[in-house]
């Protein structure tokens, strides 16, 4: 690990909060690491995540709760970090790595005496002991934080590089138990084992999903049992390192078939899309292509007869591909600084409502290109009355055991065009 990397980073995110401190009515931020949370009439809790603005500071201490973190101007950042008594669980040693150097550190023990003063406190609530100066997540100060993340700095670019190395490796993996006739629960397994998570580290739940599972988008089980024919496997999953997300679909096929070679052709058309990434790209373009590009995949292929255009109008590649071409990708899988976090962002033109970043992108951005193809049948049903859609039944009936297809790389918008996490991932595999 370049060490210095981080050392800028964290230096970065003290000169602009300075900055941002300036501009608003508070003095300091005071970022909590969160707490467990407790099931419902239990004792046991859920696993642990912790705030990202907190880990976007100390990615090392992710997993670890109850911590607070005071920035103030001029001062080094300084971390409340308890240290309790507790025979039931292994507790935490203070921090004295390298990366301790720019912090003050306080050991908590008992009672904690956190500042007063005109703070704004980043959690998902107020410590105890609340003081009259502090704001709970005043939108002013997480709008602006939320702009600052939507740019990833050198550090966070090589967290997110590494997190696609590694989830790479359970994607190779996936792909050799789907040619070995394994479960989804099989396929699941092994993806884990080989990248060294257990599931409570994944980034999200792991989609695996054999034949017609792969059009279902977000399938959420894996099937103990092996079916009798392995058509296809859709698998989207990622890895974390260092508190930072990958989220990576491959989409797996018997060779041969017309499904393989439809694989093939959304591969190709994703990767011209990629080509396209760079520092004022529009994004909402970029997907509004690859609408047309699918429709062409679907008229060479012969499931569409109409024109490219004409199924864009009938809305027959929406059908077909519904959810949105990508999304910004960093500490969170679903990433803040896109509309749905920010109103200030642009909206999602009305006709694609699932597009998750409708702007425009920047250099330092980190996206998801993430194309589909899918037999859906409660959205292809109303197109089976809609006498201008030229659609050949009986290939939708042929294909649609065969699931769906994604194709979802990470890109990093750079000065000149983009870099590709995932398939130099895959490359530098193939290279060993
Ligand atoms: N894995 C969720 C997504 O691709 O957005
Ligand atoms: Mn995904
Ligand atoms: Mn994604």
């Amino acid at each position: 690990m370049d060490q210095s990397l981080y050392t800028a980073h964290l230096k970065y995110l003290q000169v602009e909060t300075d900055k941002l401190l300036q501009q608003s009515a508070f003095d300091g931020l005071l970022i909590g690491s969160g707490s467990l949370i407790r099931r419902f009439m239990d004792d046991n809790s859920y696993p642990f995540f912790a705030n990202p603005y907190f880990v976007y500071w100390l990615p090392f201490l992710d997993q670890h709760p109850d911590c607070w973190l005071l920035i103030r101007a001029g001062e080094k950042p300084r971390l409340y970090f308890p240290m309790p008594d507790d025979f039931w669980h292994k507790t935490a040693q203070l921090p004295d790595q390298w990366w301790t150097e720019g912090l003050e550190i306080v050991p908590v023990k008992g009672r904690r005496e956190l500042p007063e003063g005109e703070l704004a406190v980043i959690a998902p609530e107020l410590p105890e002991g609340e003081c009259s100066g502090w704001s709970l997540n005043p939108e002013s100060v997480v709008l602006a934080l939320h702009q600052l993340r939507s740019v990833k700095t050198d550090w966070e670019s090589e967290c997110l590089r590494q997190a696609n190395y590694l989830a790479v490796q359970g994607h190779i993996e996936a792909a050799a138990a789907f040619s070995q006739g394994c479960s989804e629960y099989e396929i699941h397994q092994r993806y884990l084992s080989a990248i060294a998570h257990n599931e409570s580290q994944m980034p999200y739940s792991n989609i695996v999903g054999l034949n017609e599972h792969g059009a279902i988008l977000h399938y959420q089980f894996q099937e103990r049992c092996a079916p009798d024919q392995h058509r296809s496997l859709l698998v989207d999953a990622g890895a974390v390192w260092q508190g930072y997300a990958a989220d990576i679909t491959r989409t797996q096929a018997q060779p041969g078939t017309l499904f393989a070679q439809l694989v093939e052709q959304l591969d190709a058309a994703q990767q011209a899309c990629v080509a396209q990434v760079r520092d004022g790209a529009d994004f909402v373009a970029l997907h509004e292509q690859m609408h047309l590009s699918l429709a062409g995949i679907l008229r060479d292929a012969g499931i569409v007869r109409n024109s490219p255009d004409s199924q864009i109008e009938l809305g027959i590649t929406q059908a077909f591909y519904p959810h949105g071409l990508g999304h910004l990708l960093g500490i969170q899988v679903h990433d803040v600084g896109a509309w749905q976090h920010d109103s200030r962002q642009t909206r999602p033109p009305a006709e694609h409502p699932y597009l998750r970043f409708a702007g425009t992108l920047k250099q330092g951005m980190v996206v998801t290109i993430e194309p589909g193809l899918y037999f859906i049948e409660s959205l292809l049903r109303p197109l089976r009355d809609q006498p201008q859609a030229d659609i050949n039944w009986a290939l939708v009936e042929q294909l649609s055991p065969f699931g769906g297809i994604r194709i979802e790389d990470n890109i990093r918008v750079t000065s000149d065009g983009c870099e590709n996490y995932t398939r130099d991932g895959f490359a530098r595999i193939a290279n060993i």
